[in-house]
């Protein structure tokens, strides 16, 4: 209640939106929910766990009988989850056989400066087919009016080994490339998967796990005649003629994808399922509500969002979802009669991108033995009367591009410099809509225009929709690690078209 409304950014007649050039899309509800396999370390030792990815082009069957080839972790689109302890270290490294640089960002990780994935580290292809001369002239390219100095780049040939220390709680987390100037491109072409934390706390709840815990990273693509993702500036960067203004709110696509594939279904039994969804489309922002809804509504039981577990569970009729946000809900399939199909409703969306997935209720009576406490975790509120910095950060667009704060995107230049252990407000400002996303830790929301919080601002965040004209404040603090690191719109393709800036913590 109260908020503002939509900008064209959730509106399909706008310019953006890329068609599917096949006079028929597939067809809804045909294919079975793939659920991305589980990476297996190479090796493990008494505090760390090491895991392979190498990052490769794959010929991949999205829809049915075409070939679409795809940019992946390990060969699959989702990458392969990679699943982490709480407290025990995780070592990740990435081989890059693509024919071109790849950096990698664990998004909502409370990663040190160096492993974070900043998008001038880059690692170079295996083949050695890039030099420094090719990288910098793809930088300056990639990102409008861009000049960097070759200082600023951190250059890794072939292989680089990323640390997650996880001294961090259970929750949600995924990793994509996040290269500068070309991370809508990236996750597009398929470099995106989850990466979940697990710890004892969340494990004590009688929760629903094993295959009914169940990541759905649900993502938006169109494809060419002959089955290969189209995305409007593969190769140019933003510097194709034209091509950047039609594009300036974002790519949208008209398939929706769930894990990879086109409006899949899942049979379920009449128990209760936990979904993590994560939107990791470029642009689209869903609205996603079950139909029917069970009798009684609130049909989604939020229990987590960005960082983890809620304090207590929250009903929700539908769920708001802006691209990286996750929310970790728990739905229970006996609240329908046997036998039901269930939709996935994208109330944002039009024609095909109206709908998302279908669940198929089982006819059996199976005994439940999972629940949803009504207390989940303990949330300890940051008090944002004990700050002592507030900053701004306006987003604006104009025909020029997209800032912050007046600025467009570069490297080695800090926005803001807090102190590590210091309470700050941050205040977000715009004139348009933006999903705004804060590396290193987690946030609080406080306000949305000097009012309350929104319906899907609770716990910890990583990631804040705001809307336009309105002004977001969130409590945060900044802990363990010195360096720089990211806060950018997650629409990729404004990332892409600079609003992007370095906060260094000291
Ligand atoms: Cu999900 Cu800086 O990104
Ligand atoms: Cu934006």
């Amino acid at each position: 209640a109260g908020w503002p409304v939509l900008s064209d950014y959730v509106r399909e007649g706008r310019p953006g939106k890329v068609l599917t050039s096949r006079a028929e899309l597939p067809p809804a509800f045909r294919t079975p929910l793939p659920v991305p396999r589980v990476l297996e370390p190479v090796s493990t030792s008494g505090t760390t766990d090491t895991y392979d990815i190498t990052q490769l082009h794959a010929e991949l069957e999205i829809l049915p009988g075409l070939r679409t080839r795809a940019w992946t972790y390990g060969g699959t689109f989702p990458g392969p989850t990679i699943v982490s302890r709480s407290g025990r270290r995780t070592v990740v490294r990435h081989r890059n056989e693509l024919d071109r640089p790849a950096v990698v960002h664990l998004h909502g990780g409370h990663t040190p400066a160096a492993s974070d994935g900043y998008p001038t580290s880059l690692i170079l292809p295996a083949d050695g087919s890039y030099d420094a001369r090719r990288v910098h002239q793809d930088m300056s390219g990639g990102s409008h009016g861009m000049s960097m100095d070759h200082g600023a780049m951190d250059l890794t040939e072939g292989t680089r080994a990323y640390t997650y220390p996880f001294d961090q709680r259970a929750a949600t987390l995924w990793y994509h490339d996040h290269r500068m100037g070309y991370t809508g491109t990236a996750v597009w072409m398929g470099l995106a998967g989850f990466h979940l934390v697990h710890d004892d706390e969340e494990e004590r709840l009688p929760l629903p796990r094993g295959d009914r815990d169940i990541p759905l990273m649900i993502t938006d693509r169109s494809f060419a005649e002959d089955g290969s993702f189209q995305y409007p500036w593969l190769d140019s960067g933003l510097r194709t003629p034209g091509v950047r203004d039609a594009y300036m709110n974002g790519v949208l696509g008209d398939v929706v994808l769930v894990n990879g594939a086109p409006w899949p279904v899942l049979e379920t039994e009449r128990l209760r399922y936990r979904l993590r969804f994560l939107n990791g489309s470029n642009a689209r922002l869903y609205k996603l509500e079950l139909d029917p809804q069970p009798e009684g509504g609130g049909g989604f039981v939020q229990i987590g969002g960005d960082g983890g577990l809620l304090e207590a569970p929250r009903r929700h009729d539908s769920l708001e979802i802006a691209p990286a946000e996750r929310f970790d809900v728990v739905v229970d399939f006996s609240r329908y009669r046997p036998g039901t199909r269930v939709r996935l409703l994208n109330r944002f969306g039009d024609g095909s991108t109206a709908q998302v997935m279908r669940f198929d209720v089982g006819s059996g009576h199976p005994r439940d033995d999972t629940r949803v406490p009504r207390k989940l975790s303990d949330v300890p509120r940051l008090d944002p009367g004990r700050a002592s910095v507030v900053r701004d950060f306006h987003f604006r667009g104009s025909s020029a591009g997209w800032t912050i704060n007046g600025r467009e995107y570069e490297p080695g230049r800090a926005l803001a410099r807090p102190r590590l252990g210091q309470v700050e407000v941050w205040r977000f400002t715009t004139n348009f809509h933006h999903p705004v996303h804060v590396h290193l830790d987690h946030f609080q929301v406080v306000s949305r225009n000097n009012r309350g919080i929104g319906a899907y601002d609770h716990g910890w965040k990583d990631t804040v929709d705001l809307r336009p004209a309105e002004a977001v404040e969130v409590v945060t603090r900044f802990t363990d690690y010195t360096g720089a690191f990211m806060i950018h719109c997650h629409n990729l393709e404004h990332e892409d078209m600079a609003m992007m800036g370095d906060f260094v913590t000291e």
